[in-house]
C-alpha cells in the first residue's frame, strides 16, 4: 500500500525566518515511520525550508504555483525548473484560490501540468465546486472537466508523477468540512474518471486528496474514507504542532 500523503499548503504564510523556525519544531517532532509529508511555503521561503528541514528525507518541497514557460519576460512568476532547482519536487496547479482570485482557466492549469511533468516535477492537481455549482447539483460536471482538462496531455505512463487533490471551494478555510460522505462521491468520481481515460493501472497508483478545513481532530477520519489517500492542509499547517498531529494520523 503505497503510504499517505500529509500536504501542507502555507499560501502566503511564513518568510524565511519564519519557515527556519517552522522546521526547527517540526522535525523533531517527526518519529519512526512516516506518511509522505509534503510542504509547499511561498516561493521565496523555498530554500529556507530545503536548508532547514533537518535531513528529513520524507518532508518533500513543493512551489504553489508557476508559469509554464521555462523563462521570459513574466514579471513576478516562477518556472518550473527554477522551483526545481529551489528545491521543490512537486508542484500545486489550480489551487481554488488561483482559480477564484486570480482567473485562472483549465487550459492555464493544463499548460502548467505539462510544464511541471516535463521538468520532473510531480503536479497536485487541485479541483473542486462552489457551493452554488454543488447547489445546482452539478459537482460531477464541474470536477470531471476541470481533471480532464489538467491532464489533456498526460500520458498513461505519467501515473507516478501525478496527484489529484478534491478541495470544494465552500469547504475552504471556512471551517466547514464536507461530509465524509461528500467526500467519498466526489472522490469515487475522480477515481471512475481516471481509470476511464487513463486505465486502471494509472488510477491505482494517482494519490487523491483531500482538502478544505482538515484539522487535527478530523484528519484520521477523512484519511479512513475508501479514495482518500491523503489530505491537503491549509491553516492547520502553519503550526509545527498542529500539523504534526495531522501527520501522526496519516
Ligand atoms: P484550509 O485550506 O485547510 O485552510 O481550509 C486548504 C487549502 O486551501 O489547500
Amino acid at each position: 500500500m503505497r503510504p499517505k500523503v500529509i500536504a501542507g499548503n502555507w499560501k502566503m504564510h511564513h518568510g524565511p525566518a519564519a519557515t527556519r523556525k517552522f522546521f526547527s519544531d517540526f522535525s523533531p517532532r517527526l518519529s519512526g515511520v512516516e506518511p509522505l509529508i509534503l510542504i509547499f511555503p511561498p516561493a521565496i521561503s523555498l530554500a529556507a525550508a530545503a536548508e532547514s528541514r533537518g535531513g528529513r528525507p520524507e518532508i518533500s518541497l513543493g512551489i504553489q504555483n508557476l508559469h509554464w514557460e521555462p523563462k521570459g519576460a513574466f514579471t513576478g512568476e516562477h518556472s518550473a525548473g527554477m522551483a526545481l532547482a529551489a528545491g521543490a519536487r512537486y508542484a500545486l496547479v489550480g489551487h481554488s484560490e488561483r482559480r477564484h482570485v486570480f482567473g485562472e482557466t483549465d487550459a492555464q492549469v493544463e499548460r502548467k501540468v505539462a510544464a511541471a511533468i516535463h521538468e520532473g516535477l510531480s503536479p497536485v492537481v487541485c479541483v473542486g465546486e462552489t457551493l452554488d455549482e454543488r447547489r445546482e447539483g452539478r459537482v460531477e460536471e464541474v470536477i470531471v472537466r476541470q481533471l480532464d482538462a489538467a491532464l489533456l496531455r498526460v500520458s498513461e505512463d505519467a501515473n507516478n508523477a501525478v496527484l489529484v487533490a478534491y478541495e470544494p471551494v465552500w469547504a475552504i478555510g471556512t471551517g466547514e468540512t464536507a461530509t465524509v460522505h461528500d467526500v467519498a462521491d466526489a472522490h469515487g468520481i475522480l477515481r471512475r474518471r481516471l481509470r476511464e481515460v487513463w486505465g486502471d493501472d494509472f488510477a491505482g497508483e494517482v494519490a487523491i486528496l483531500y482538502g478544505g478545513s482538515v484539522k487535527p481532530d478530523n484528519a484520521a477520519e477523512l484519511l479512513a474514507v475508501t479514495d482518500v489517500d491523503g489530505v491537503l492542509v491549509g491553516g492547520a499547517s502553519l503550526d509545527p504542532e498542529s500539523f504534526a498531529r495531522i501527520a501522526e494520523a496519516g
